[in-house]
C-alpha cells in the first residue's frame, strides 16, 4: 500500500511560506528533482517510520493507533521534530538527531578523526560541537616531528573549510559550534577569531567560562592558563582584560558568546561518565563528547481556549501533548541511524531527549500580555515548569513499560524511586525552520517584527503580517494595508496612534524590549530546563559594549547556561531586519 492511501485527514493549514520551506528541502524529490510527496504525505511517513519502534517493546502493539496519534500531533502542528527526523525518517539516510557533540584529542588522528565524523554528521542534517580545550596551544613542541603546534584557532579552519564543502546532502548547510576554555592559553586569539568576518563562517564561537574566572573578574583579580597537554600552569591573565576583550568583540561581531561551564555540570545528570564541555551550535544542548540528542517542540498557540470570553491556555490538552512527544521523542532514539557505531551507543545508553516549545511570543499576543512584563515571566516558569514535571512523569511511566535508560543506575537518579527513560527531557531548541513549517513565532523570542514588506520579481510589494496581529486589527476595525506599511517600515508601533493603546503595549516587537528582559525571559525559562535555552539577547546599534557587559554578567547572575547577544548592524549578511535599517 503507498503512503498516499492511507491517508485519511487533511492537514488544516499550511502557509505560502511553509509550503515553499517544505517543498525545498523536507519533501521527497523524484529523480529529476520534482517534489513527489505532499506535507500529509511526510507526517505520514515520518508518523508511521517512528510508530514502528512501539514493537520492541510490545509485540501486540497496536501500531497504527501510535501512527495516527503521531501523524494527528505533527499535523495539527502541535508539536513538531527537529528538521533531521522530518526530512529523513523512513528515508535512507534515517539519521534524525539535530544536535552532536564529539571530541577533539590532540593528535593528528584525533583531529581528523573529528573532521571526517563532523562531515558525516552534517551529510545527515545534523550540526556539530566540538570543545577545542584538549589542543597544545599554538608555538607549543610537538613531540613527534620536533616542530611547533599550530593551536586550536589554526585547526578549526580546516574543519570549517570540510563544513563549506558539504552541503547537508542538498538540504542544510553544516552548522558548527566550538568552545574554548578561558584558561587555555590561546583564549585571546580565539576571542579574536572571528573578528574579521569573511573567517570561520561556518562556526558559531563561545568561551567556556567558569565560576572562577567570573569571581576574578568580580574581583578585578588574575587567574592561571593551563596547558592542557601538561596540566601545568602556563602564565597568567587579567580576568577583566580577557572579560573585556570578549564583550569588546561580541559588540562588533556577535562572537563570541560565553557558556557557563561550571552550572551546566551542575546539572550534569551523569557526572560519572563524564563533564559536559561543549554544546551544539546554537547552544541549547550541552552534550558529553559523542552524544546525540532529538530536539522536538510543542506549538503553544495551538493550546489556546476560550473560557467566559477570555483566551487561556489549555493545560489538559497540553499535558496530553507533552506525554505523547516525550513517547515520540523516545521511539525516535531507536529509530535513528546514528551515523557512528560509538554515537549509537552513547545515545542509546543515555536516551537524552529535548522537549521544548515554540510560539511563545504569539500566545503572548492572544493572551494580551505584553513579553516585557512580570506576567509574561511567570507565565514563562508556569508553562515551562508544567511542561518539565509533565516530561519527568512521561518519561518514568514510559520507564515502567519499557524500562530506565541504561546507564541510570551511574546517574544523579540512581537513588530515586521513580524510575526514568531520559536522561534528560526538555531543551528549548530557536526552532528557526519548525516556526516557518508551523507558521509561529519562533522559540521563546519575541516577534522580530509585526509586518514586513516584500519585494516580489517585477516589484510588487507584498505585505506580509504577523498573523496574530493581524486577526487583532481586522477585529478591532483598525486594518489598513498603508497601516501595515507604515508599521513595516517603523518596526514598532510603540508610538503609532492609529493603535489601540492598549494594544501599543502587548505587540511588542524584540527591539522594542528592553535587552535585560530578554534575558529575565531567558532566565525565567532555564529555571525549568534540563538542558539549556536557545535566546538571542538583541541590542539596538546604538548600545555600547557596558551594555553587552551588563548583559553577560545578567546572564550568570540569574543562573542561564550561556548568553547569545546581537546587536543590529554588526553583520554584514544579516538575516533578518526591518526596512527602515536597510
Ligand atoms: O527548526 P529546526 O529543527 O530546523 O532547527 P533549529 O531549532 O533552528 O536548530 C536546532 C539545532 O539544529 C541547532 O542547534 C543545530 O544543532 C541544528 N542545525 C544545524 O545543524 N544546521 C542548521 N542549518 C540549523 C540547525
Amino acid at each position: 500500500m503507498g503512503d498516499g492511501e492511507k491517508v485519511t485527514d487533511q492537514i488544516d493549514f499550511l502557509t505560502e511560506n511553509a509550503r515553499t520551506v517544505l517543498e525545498r528541502r523536507y519533501l521527497k524529490k523524484d529523480a529529476s528533482g520534482k517534489v513527489c510527496e505532499s506535507p500529509e504525505h511526510m507526517f505520514r511517513r515520518v508518523a508511521a517510520h517512528i510508530a514502528k519502534a512501539e514493537k520492541n517493546y510490545d509485540k501486540n502493539a497496536d501500531i497504527q493507533k501510535i501512527e495516527d496519534q503521531f501523524y494527528r500531533l505533527m499535523a495539527e502542528f502541535r508539536f513538531l521534530p527537529n528538521s533531521p527526523t522530518l526530512m529523513n525518517a523512513g528515508r535512507s539516510l534515517g539519521q534524525l538527531a539535530a544536535c552532536f557533540v564529539l571530541p577533539v584529542d590532540d593528535s593528528i588522528d584525533g583531529i581528523f578523526e573529528a573532521v571526517k565524523n563532523a562531515a558525516i554528521i552534517h551529510k545527515s542534517g545534523g550540526g556539530t560541537g566540538f570543545s577545542f580545550s584538549r589542543l597544545r596551544p599554538e608555538k607549543s613542541k610537538v613531540g613527534s616531528t620536533g616542530g611547533v603546534a599550530s593551536g586550536p584557532v589554526s585547526f578549526m579552519k580546516i574543519f570549517n573549510t570540510a563544513t563549506e564543502q558539504i552541503k547537508q546532502g542538498g538540504t542544510r548547510r553544516g552548522a558548527n559550534m566550538a568552545v574554548l576554555r578561558v584558561d587555555h592559553p590561546d583564549i585571546m586569539t580565539f576571542i579574536r577569531c572571528k573578528s574579521n568576518k569573511s573567517e570561520l563562517n561556518n562556526f558559531n564561537i563561545s568561551v567556556g567560562v567558569t565560576d572562577q574566572f567570573m569571581d576574578a573578574v568580580s574581583q578585578k583579580g588574575d587567574y592561571d592558563l593551563i596547558d592542557p597537554s601538561s596540566g601545568k600552569m602556563a602564565g597568567r591573565l587579567s580576568a577583566e582584560a580577557v572579560y573585556d576583550e570578549l564583550v569588546k568583540q561580541a559588540w562588533e561581531t556577535g562572537d563570541p558568546g560565553i557558556i557557563f561551564l561550571d552550572e551546566i555540570n551542575r546539572f550534569n545528570t551523569l557526572p560519572d561518565i563524564g563533564e559536559m564541555e561543549a554544546t551544539n551550535p546554537c547552544g541549547e544542548q550541552p552534550l558529553l563528547p559523542m552524544e546525540a540528542c532529538n530536539l522536538g517542540s510543542i506549538n503553544l498557540t495551538r493550546f489556546i481556549t476560550q473560557k467566559e470570553s477570555k483566551s487561556e491556555l489549555d493545560y489538559e490538552k497540553l499535558k496530553e501533548t507533552i506525554h505523547l512527544a516525550v513517547r515520540f521523542l523516545d521511539n525516535t532514539i531507536d529509530m535513528s541511524r546514528y551515523p557512528i557505531d560509538e554515537i549509537d551507543k552513547t545515545v542509546k545508553a543515555n536516551r537524552k531527549i529535548g522537549l521544548g516549545i515554540m510560539g511563545f511570543a504569539d500566545l503572548l499576543y492572544m493572551l494580551e500580555i505584553p513579553y516585557d512584563s512580570d506576567e509574561a515571566l511567570e507565565l514563562a516558569g508556569n508553562i515551562m515548569a508544567f511542561v518539565q514535571k509533565e516530561s519527568h512523569k512521561a518519561s518514568s511511566d514510559l520507564a515502567k513499560e519499557r524500562g530506565s535508560f541504561p546507564n541510570f543506575d551511574r546517574s544523579i537518579f540512581k537513588d530515586n524511586k521513580d524510575p526514568r527513560r531520559n536522561a534528560t527531557t526538555t531543551t528549548i531548541a530557536p526552532t528557526g525552520t519548525l516556526s516557518i513549517i508551523a507558521g509561529c513565532s519562533s522559540g521563546i523570542e519575541p516577534a522580530f517584527a509585526l509586518s514586513y514588506v516584500r519585494t516580489v520579481m517585477d516589484n510588487d510589494r507584498l505585505i506580509e503580517v504577523n498573523p496574530v496581529f493581524k486577526r487583532f486589527a481586522i477585529e478591532k476595525g483598525f486594518y489598513s494595508d498603508a497601516l501595515m506599511e507604515e508599521i513595516a517600515e517603523n518596526g514598532t508601533v510603540k508610538e503609532n496612534l492609529n493603535v489601540p493603546s492598549d494594544l501599543r503595549s502587548v505587540f511588542v516587537t524584540a527591539h522594542d524590549i528592553k535587552p535585560e528582559y530578554h534575558i529575565k525571559m531567558q532566565a525565567a525559562f532555564q529555571k525549568y530546563t534540563d538542558n539549556a535555552v536557545s535566546k538571542t539577547v538583541n541590542l539596538p546599534h546604538d548600545a555600547s559594549p557596558a551594555d553587552v557587559r551588563f548583559i553577560y554578567d545578567q546572564a550568570f547572575e540569574t543562573k542561564c547556561k550561556g548568553v547569545t547577544i546581537y546587536r543590529d548592524g554588526s553583520k554584514d549578511n544579516q538575516v533578518l531586519s526591518v526596512s527602515k535599517k536597510e
